[in-house]
């Protein structure tokens, strides 16, 4: 197994808990694969190693640069040129092992309905990746200065300068409280709203200057940089990450419901799903999701999610925070209780 610690840099991304989630998904050759969060394709690189010959592989992203580095890496161990990237609704008749679908994994009915898809096995990596945090121009990083986006689809959507811009006070309060868990959320929501009077906040370092304006002397006791969970907070609601995953996780839940009923469904009988969170709203959601379709003898599920290694973190800290939980659909009836 290729864990890449020493090429993630020039990759963008180590993947995190790989050994467990290809583990988990167990895919097996001749598969149809789909990685909803392909990223620099770290996760779809074993993967795909597995479905050879034969097998499928749906790649989808929002980072439309995300989507082409990873495409160029996985075409390669097709042996095919990069296929062209796709847009939600795609065509059932195009030939290639790998699609490249340039979208939200929100849309999940639509992208695998259009194209008649049926997965084996699927995984989500939620959030950003680390290549994000290092392009000043994306706006992710406090540690830059650079434009206030944070759009993961630079093609869609508000910025985080304009949600800045347009929520009340107490919604940026509740935002940065909420998402960011940040203790001192109001302070902040109140320094921006004054400061906005005055002139729009339009760049990370305008931003983690009145975050450290709102922490006083706290933010030099701080461990982290005072802007580190507004900034998160920041990114979850432009990118409505949540919405995303709640939409998910109704797909997957629909997919079970038609298993059980015999109707066909994206999710094959016996189909595997992992998802990996890096935060707590996120893991209560996957968890709640995978529970119900186990007492409703819709999957069988695990109860405690799968976390990386003392190793992993050390070689890799953002793993620290990783949970893994896996789902299989489709429980043939006589195993349901
Ligand atoms: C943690 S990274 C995935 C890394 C990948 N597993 C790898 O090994 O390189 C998360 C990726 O998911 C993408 N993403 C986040 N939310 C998404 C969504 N709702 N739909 C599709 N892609 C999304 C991000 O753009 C980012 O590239």
């Amino acid at each position: 197994m290729t864990s890449e610690p020493d090429r993630a840099e020039a990759v963008g991304h180590a993947p995190v808990l790989l050994e467990q989630v290809v583990a988990a998904l167990a895919p097996a050759p001749g598969e149809t694969v789909l990685d909803a969060t392909v990223g620099r394709g770290g996760h779809a690189l074993e993967l795909v190693r597995r479905i050879r010959p034969g097998g499928t592989l749906i790649a989808i992203d929002r980072d439309r640069g995300n989507l082409e580095f990873a495409g160029a890496r996985l075409a390669a161990v097709f042996d095919i040129l990069p296929p062209a990237v796709e847009t939600e609704i795609g065509s059932p008749d195009l030939g290639p092992p790998l699609r490249l679908v340039h979208g939200d994994f929100g849309a999940m009915d639509e992208i695998t309905t259009s194209r008649r898809a049926r997965v084996d096995c699927m995984l989500a990596d939620l959030g950003v990746a680390s290549v994000h945090f290092d392009d000043p121009e994306r706006g992710f990083s406090f540690r830059f200065d650079g434009p206030l986006d944070m759009r993961l689809d630079r093609s869609r959507g508000a910025t985080a300068a304009a949600l800045i811009d347009s929520l009340s006070e107490s919604e940026l309060a509740e935002a940065i409280r909420l998402l960011g868990e940040e203790p001192f959320a109001a302070r902040i929501a109140r320094k921006i709203a004054q400061a906005r009077e005055s002139a729009p906040i339009s760049t990370t370092s305008k931003l983690a200057e009145l975050v450290r304006e709102a922490y006083g002397p706290r933010a030099r006791r701080s461990r982290m940089h005072p802007a580190t969970r507004t900034f998160m907070a920041l990114r979850i609601a432009v990118n409505d990450e949540l919405g995303s995953l709640a939409r998910l996780l109704a797909a997957i839940s629909a997919a079970a419901e038609a298993i059980a009923t015999g109707t066909a469904s994206w999710l094959a009988p016996g189909a595997r799903v992992a998802i990996v969170s890096f935060h707590s709203l996120e893991d209560r959601a996957v968890k709640h999701a995978f529970a119900s379709l186990a007492d409703r003898g819709l999957a069988t599920a695990s109860r405690r999610p799968i976390e990386a290694t003392a190793e992993e973190v050390a070689a890799n800290p953002r793993s620290r925070s990783a949970k893994l939980r896996i789902a299989t659909v489709g429980v043939p009836a006589s195993t349901r209780s």
